[in-house]
C-alpha cells in the first residue's frame, strides 16, 4: 500500500509526524512525502523537520509565497504531476492550509483516494480563507478523521456521509505528548519567571492596520504589568513594517522574538501565565497544557477548547482582552479539562483505519 502524504505550511508538520510514524510501524506500507514549499524559512519549516524527527520530503514543490489564487494554483499544477507519476492508493492531507484543498482537488479530480486529518472543524466565518479550505476538502475527502465530536456533527449536518467519518482524536497532541518531556531544556535563556506569551498572524488581527496597531498599543500597555514575549509571524513582521510601527518602546516589556522552534515554543507555551493567540493550534495545546488561553477572534472552529479547556474567546475587544487578562493574573482563570481521546494515540488510530479500509 502505498501512501503520500502532503504537508505544507507550518501547523501541517507537527499533525503529519505522527502519522507517518504510526504508518510507518504497519508492514505492506510504503509512504511518500510531499512538501509543497507554502512555508519555506528554515524556522518555518526546516527546523520542524529536524525537531519532529520527520523524514526530510521526499518531494518539494517550491511554491513559495503569492495570492491565495497563485498559491492554490500552483500547487494544483505541480502536485498534478507528482500523483500521475507516483499513482499512490491514498493521499493524506492535514489541517486547513492551501496545500491540504489544493493536493485533496488534484486527488479528486484524479480519482485517488484522500484522506483528511483534522475533519469537520467549522468557525462558521467564511471571511476566513481556512474556512472555505475545510469546507471544500471535507466535501471531497473519501476518509475523514475527526479530533472532536462537534466535527462528526457538522460533517453530518453538511451531508457527509458517516461511514467515511472517523473520531480518532487530536494528531497535534501526539506530538505534544511525545516531546513534552524535552521541552524544558529547550527553554530560552533570560526568560522571566512570570510571563504573557503572545502569537498574532491571522488577516483578520495583523492586515487591518488600525486595529493591529491598537492592539500592538494594548500589548505594549499590558507589558508594564506583566513582560510579554511575542515570536513574530512573517506575515505579521511585514505588516508592521509597511505601516511603519515601532516595537521597541523602551519601558516597556515587551520582548519581540523571531518565530520559535517547536519545543522552545512548547516550553515557553507550558510555563507561561497566559497565552494571547489568534491560532488553532495554541488553542488546542493550551487546554491540553492547562494554560489559560485568551483568543482574540470572534469565532473559533475550535469550540471544544472554549466549552471543555482553558480557551477565552476576547473577540475584536480591547477592553474584553483588558479585563479577562487582568482577570487570569489576578488568579482567576478559568479550568478545564483535557477532551476525550486527546491522549497521544490518535495517529494509531488512524493507521489501523487506513490499513484496514
Ligand atoms: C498559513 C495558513 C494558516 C496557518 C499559518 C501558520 C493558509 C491559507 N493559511 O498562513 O492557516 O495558521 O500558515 O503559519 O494556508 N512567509 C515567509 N516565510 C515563510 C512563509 C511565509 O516570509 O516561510 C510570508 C509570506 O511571504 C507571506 C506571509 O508570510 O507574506 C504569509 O504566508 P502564507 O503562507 O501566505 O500564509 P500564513 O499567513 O503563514
Amino acid at each position: 500500500m502505498h501512501i503520500l502524504h502532503v504537508v505544507g505550511a507550518r501547523p501541517n508538520f507537527m499533525k503529519a509526524a505522527p502519522v507517518l510514524q504510526a504508518l510507518a510501524r504497519q508492514n505492506h506500507v510504503r509512504q511518500t512525502l510531499v512538501h509543497t514549499g507554502q512555508h519555506y524559512d528554515f524556522n518555518m519549516s526546516d527546523v520542524f523537520f529536524q525537531q519532529l524527527g520527520m523524514p526530510a520530503p521526499d518531494i518539494n514543490l517550491e511554491v513559495g509565497s503569492g495570492s491565495h489564487a497563485q498559491q492554490t494554483s500552483q500547487i494544483i499544477a505541480r502536485f498534478e504531476a507528482i500523483v500521475v507519476e507516483y499513482k499512490p492508493d491514498w493521499v493524506v492531507v492535514y489541517g486547513d492550509v492551501n496545500s491540504t484543498v489544493a493536493a485533496a482537488m488534484v486527488c479528486a479530480k484524479l480519482l485517488i483516494p484522500v484522506a483528511h486529518v483534522e475533519a469537520g472543524l467549522r468557525s462558521f466565518d467564511r471571511t476566513m480563507p481556512e474556512e472555505i479550505n475545510r469546507l471544500l476538502t471535507d466535501q471531497i475527502s473519501d476518509l475523514l478523521f475527526t479530533p472532536s465530536q462537534d466535527g462528526d456533527r457538522n460533517l453530518q449536518t453538511e451531508g457527509i456521509a458517516p461511514a467515511k467519518v472517523h473520531l480518532v482524536g487530536n494528531v497535534m497532541i501526539d506530538t505534544l505528548v511525545r516531546l513534552l518531556p524535552l521541552a524544558p531544556e529547550r527553554l530560552p535563556s533570560n526568560v522571566p519567571e512570570r510571563y504573557a506569551l503572545v502569537t498574532l498572524h491571522r488577516p483578520s488581527n495583523v492586515d487591518d492596520i488600525e486595529w493591529l496597531r491598537s492592539l500592538l498599543d494594548m500589548l505594549m500597555e499590558i507589558s508594564r504589568e506583566v513582560p510579554i514575549l511575542f515570536p513574530l509571524h512573517p506575515r505579521t513582521r511585514s505588516r508592521i513594517a509597511e505601516a511603519g510601527i515601532e516595537l521597541s518602546d523602551r519601558g516597556s516589556g515587551l520582548q519581540i522574538l523571531e518565530p520559535t522552534p517547536y519545543l522552545e515554543f512548547l516550553a515557553l507555551q507550558s510555563r507561561a501565565a497566559v497565552v494571547i493567540t489568534d491560532s488553532g493550534g495554541i488553542q488546542e495545546e493550551t487546554t491540553f497544557l492547562g494554560v489559560p488561553c485568551l483568543t482574540v477572534r470572534e469565532n473559533t472552529e475550535r469550540p471544544i477548547t472554549v466549552s471543555m479547556g482553558t480557551n477565552t474567546l476576547v473577540g475584536r475587544d480591547v477592553a474584553c482582552l483588558r479585563t479577562e487578562l487582568k482577570a487570569v493574573l489576578a488568579g482567576k482563570a478559568k479550568r478545564g479539562t483535557i477532551p476525550p481521546l486527546w491522549d497521544g494515540h490518535a495517529a494509531e488510530r488512524i493507521a489501523q483505519v487506513m490499513t484496514q479500509s
